[in-house]
């Protein structure tokens, strides 16, 4: 994967790309939306305050994170946090297809609305759609795709949380790897 990408203006702020990790034989995708700071500066996804309450999370319910792939929609660190833009998103698309497609994971969980709307082109809102499975091709691969809540947003309310860990344990535990 290159580490010079110029494709769109976050390239302007980055400190590093931060492409996915985990093993290429995954059965399982974890995807979120953008890098944070620590991300960032680490160069890998989900390290700071998120990933260590994904870490938890998959620990809890027997899901080792090093038998995962955990990537995101966009590879470099939106100013401010922000959400990503279409046209960012869309630029960094050829990389999450490239990864998802030498993994072929059997599940996919998407980790927020943005996540969601990325993969399966559908803008309804999580609390709809949350656990739920959707069956998406993406150029020419199939994937199912389980849309979860992020795991900033569990960490603000004890009802998402819940549900967070839920869609953890009915989707994840038991499915560590090849
Ligand atoms: N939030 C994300 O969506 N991805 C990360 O890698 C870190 C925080």
């Amino acid at each position: 994967m290159i580490s010079n990408c110029r494709r769109c203006r976050l390239s302007e702020g980055r400190n590093r790309i931060v492409h996915g990790q985990g093993p290429s034989g995954s059965r399982v995708a974890i995807i979120g939306e953008a890098p944070g700071a620590q991300e960032d500066a680490a160069g890998k996804p989900f390290v700071g305050r998120a990933g260590k309450l994904l870490d938890q999370s998959l620990e809890m319910h027997s899901v080792r994170r090093d038998r995962v792939f955990v990537s995101n929609i966009v590879r470099c660190r939106p100013p401010g946090n922000r959400k990503p833009k279409r046209d960012e998103i869309a630029a960094c698309r050829p990389f999450l297809i490239k990864e998802l497609s030498s993994i072929e994971p059997r599940i996919v969980m998407t980790l927020g609305g943005v996540a969601f709307t990325a993969l399966t082109g559908s803008s309804r809102p999580l609390r709809e759609v949350a656990g739920k499975r959707f069956d998406v091709e993406l150029n020419g691969i199939h994937l199912t795709v389980v849309p979860n809540y992020h795991p900033a947003a569990a960490m603000r309310s004890r009802a998402i949380r819940r549900s967070f860990e839920k869609i953890i344990a009915e989707n994840l535990s038991g499915k560590k790897g090849r």
